[in-house]
This record gives structure tokens, C-alpha cells and sequence, in this order.
């Protein structure tokens, strides 16, 4: 038949010469012939336009893809670049806040004069504190009607040991006893006569290094009237009462249902928190049966017996420690990354104060995470380990509305 490449006209001529030849019917067949055979040509022509047009458009569309492909993956380079960059810039400066903290705190003048209107203010409590038990020996109870407004302010007193421990004050009246415990297990526990000179002693030891017969577990130890209250290691719940004169068990106990959950999800190595308030003795432990809930549990400090327990409804989750004071649990939180840390959940054994009505409250910095907090009630302070840091919170205190028998 016809040939793609053949134009119509020298068919048409064909056609014509044959037409003069032949007939007229004939005649009438060639020009319907050419006007299709001219239709054809066109539509071929359009089909070829449509072709390369399609070609074009996918070339067109390849492109653009692949261009846009590379962006992406620059993008993506950038993104991860930027995120780095910001990282490592974020964890510099909290490094570099901290060191200003630490070194801040070691000019001689400034925290020095802290400190002695820190012993002048406790001897003047512990000097008020006695008037009042003079008068009355009953009224204790009415002293202790203060709820925790704020968390006032920050010092770093000193940098010693590993990432986890604890360290407080003696709470008892007229000690002036500081005690660090290192790590999560040992036994030894360092003395020092006082805040001043555990501050100062940075290279030289401190006065006293106990080494006791059996080991210590976690960070939840007091010191209170010259004898530590423990977690004894290998036990799941048993605390000892040693005396601290010459590291001699007086006393020990097992706390009933403590033991089998660490009281803080974030410090995973503690199982049993001591603390002491203006009430006394007490132990904070989670208690699995109870929803991994804290329970808080009243100790007699000469016996170790067991007064009283409180299950309350502070949850065992993202909490770092906490502490009591007059008679209220208030638990502190925080993340497994760090951060600032935050009260959330607090719980009166009076009834009087609920966590609903209070607000959050907030640590004045925002560092790594506590190991321990224990609250002094002489001092109105809490002695926190952080990260290594051995640090102290001055609390503000407001009077609760509690209701006293008179
Ligand atoms: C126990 O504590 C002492 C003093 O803090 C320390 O020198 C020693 O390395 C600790 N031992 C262990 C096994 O952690
Ligand atoms: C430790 O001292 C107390 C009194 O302070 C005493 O009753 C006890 O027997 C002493 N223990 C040892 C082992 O010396």
C-alpha cells in the first residue's frame, strides 16, 4: 500500500492521469481516495506532533523529579546537620552553666557569709525551737502547720563522688553533723563536723570515715540523733539503725511490703527512702499491690517499730525522689533525659493540704537529675545530690490553714 514517508501529491498525479485514461466513475473514486488519503496525512502529522509532545513531557517530568530529589536529600544533610549543631550547643551550655554554678560557689567571700547566716538562722531556730518545748512540751504538733510555697534558691556547696548519692545534715537539735554517702553501695559513710568544713575539705579527708560491717544500698539514708537509718544491701526491705559512735547495729527491722519496686522510677537502685520532718522518723517505699503507688510509713526513731502507713495516691512513674515536711509527701519529678525538675504530687497525712489545690512547683534550675533530697527541718533546706553536685534548696514555707486542737 502506501508509504509513511511518500507526500500526497505525487499519488495525486498518479491518480489524475490514470482518471483522464479511464472513466468517469472512476474519477469520482480518486478524489474520494485523495481527500482520505489527505485526512491520513494529517492525522499521521498530529500523531508525530503528540508523540514528541509526550516524549518531551516525560523528559520534562524526569527532570523535575530528580531535581527535586537532590533537594530533598540536601535537605535532608542540612536538617541533620542543623540538629546536631543545636545539640551539641545546648549540651555545652548546660555544661558550662553548671561549672559557673560550681566555680561561682567557690569565691571565698560571698558563699562564706551564706553559709554563717545559714548556721546563725538554724541556731536561732534550734535556740526557738527549745523556748517552745520549754513552755510546752504538747504544742509540737501546732508548730508544725506549714505547707511548702516555693523552692527558693540554689547553691552547689561542693562536687565530690560518683553520679549517685546522698548526703545531708543530722537533723536532731544541736548537731551540727554533715554525712556523705557515695555511690549506690558501700560501706563507708564520711563525717564531718560541720557544713564549713565539709565545704572546705575538698582534698583533705573528712574527719571521720566509717567503715561499717555489712554494706549499704541506694541513697535514701538519714543520719537523726547520731545514728544512721539504712537500706541494708542483699535485703530486699531491711533497714538498720548503726550507731554512729563505732558503726554498731542498735536496732533493725523489716518494713512490710517494701522492697520489690524501686520508690522512684528514675533512681532504680533505691528501694527504701528515709526522711525526717518535724514529726520524726519516717520511710517512703512502692508498693506494687497498690498500683506502683507511694506508700509512706511512720517509724518509732528508738524502736523502729512501725506507727502508722499511708497509702497515698503519688505515683512511683518519673519520680526522682522526695522529701516530707510536717507531715505532707511531696514527690518530685522529672524525665529520663533530665531536666527540670518539678513537685506534682503531694500528700497530707492531716488531710488538710490536696495536690489538686496546689500548683506545681518548680526547682529553680534546670540541671540533670536528683539522686536523693532529704528535707532539714531546722534548717527550712533540702540536701540534694545532683549528678555529683552536693546541693542546697532553701525552701519558702507559708502557714497551712490546718485545724488545731486546742
Ligand atoms: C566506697 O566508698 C569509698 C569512699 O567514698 C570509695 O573510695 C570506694 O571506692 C567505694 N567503694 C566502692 C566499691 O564503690
Ligand atoms: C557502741 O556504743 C554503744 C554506746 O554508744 C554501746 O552500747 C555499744 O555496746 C558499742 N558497741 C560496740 C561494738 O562497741
Amino acid at each position: 500500500m502506501l508509504e509513511m514517508s511518500s507526500p500526497a501529491v505525487p499519488l495525486f498525479l498518479f491518480f489524475l492521469t490514470l482518471g483522464s485514461v479511464q472513466s468517469q466513475s472512476s474519477s469520482q473514486d480518486a478524489f474520494i481516495l485523495q481527500y482520505l488519503e489527505r485526512r491520513l496525512t494529517q492525522m499521521e502529522e498530529r500523531l508525530n506532533q503528540c508523540e514528541q509532545n509526550t516524549v518531551t513531557a516525560t523528559q520534562k517530568t524526569y527532570d523535575l523529579s530528580s531535581e527535586i530529589r537532590g533537594y530533598l536529600s540536601t535537605l535532608t544533610v542540612l536538617r541533620s546537620e542543623v540538629k546536631n549543631q543545636v545539640d551539641s550547643v545546648s549540651a555545652r551550655v548546660e555544661r558550662v552553666e553548671r561549672e559557673l554554678e560550681y566555680l561561682e560557689n567557690k569565691i571565698p567571700n560571698q558563699p562564706d557569709i551564706e553559709m554563717e547566716e545559714a548556721l546563725l538562722e538554724q541556731q536561732i531556730k534550734a535556740a526557738e525551737l527549745d523556748q517552745l518545748k520549754k513552755k510546752a512540751t504538747l504544742k509540737v504538733d501546732n508548730d508544725c502547720s506549714t505547707t511548702l510555697s516555693q523552692i527558693k534558691s540554689l547553691k552547689i556547696v561542693k562536687k565530690a563522688g560518683d553520679t549517685y548519692g546522698t548526703w545531708f545534715k543530722d537533723p536532731s537539735e544541736g548537731s551540727a553533723n554533715v554525712y556523705l554517702l557515695s555511690g549506690i553501695r558501700n560501706n563507708t559513710v564520711l563525717q564531718y563536723s560541720s557544713l564549713q568544713s565539709f565545704t572546705e575539705r575538698t582534698s583533705a579527708p573528712p574527719e571521720k570515715v566509717l567503715q561499717l560491717p555489712f554494706q549499704w544500698q541506694g541513697s535514701g539514708h538519714v543520719v537523726y540523733n547520731g545514728f544512721l537509718y539504712c537500706h541494708k544491701a542483699d535485703t530486699p526491705n531491711e533497714i538498720l539503725k548503726v550507731d554512729m559512735l563505732n558503726g554498731s547495729v542498735a536496732d533493725s527491722t523489716l518494713l512490710p511490703g517494701a522492697g520489690r519496686l524501686p520508690v522512684y522510677s528514675l533512681n532504680p537502685n533505691t528501694y527504701l527512702d528515709m526522711a525526717v520532718d518535724e514529726l520524726g522518723l519516717w520511710v517512703i517505699h512502692a508498693d506494687p499491690e497498690y498500683g506502683g503507688n507511694l506508700v509512706i510509713t511512720k517509724l518509732d526513731k528508738g524502736t523502729l517499730a512501725v506507727e502508722y502507713t499511708w497509702d497515698t495516691q503519688c505515683r512511683s512513674r518519673d519520680a526522682e525522689g522526695a522529701f516530707i515536711i510536717c507531715g505532707t509527701l511531696y514527690v518530685v519529678y522529672n524525665t529520663r533525659y533530665g531536666g527540670r525538675s518539678t513537685v506534682q504530687c503531694l500528700y497530707d497525712i492531716h488531710d488538710t493540704i490536696h495536690s489538686e489545690e496546689s500548683p506545681v512547683i518548680f526547682f529553680p534550675k534546670r540541671y540533670t537529675s536528683h539522686s536523693s533530697i532529704h528535707y532539714h527541718p531546722g534548717d527550712k533546706q533540702l540536701y540534694a545530690w545532683d549528678d555529683g553536685y552536693q546541693t542546697i534548696y532553701k525552701v519558702e514555707t507559708r502557714r497551712s490553714d490546718r485545724v488545731t486542737a486546742e
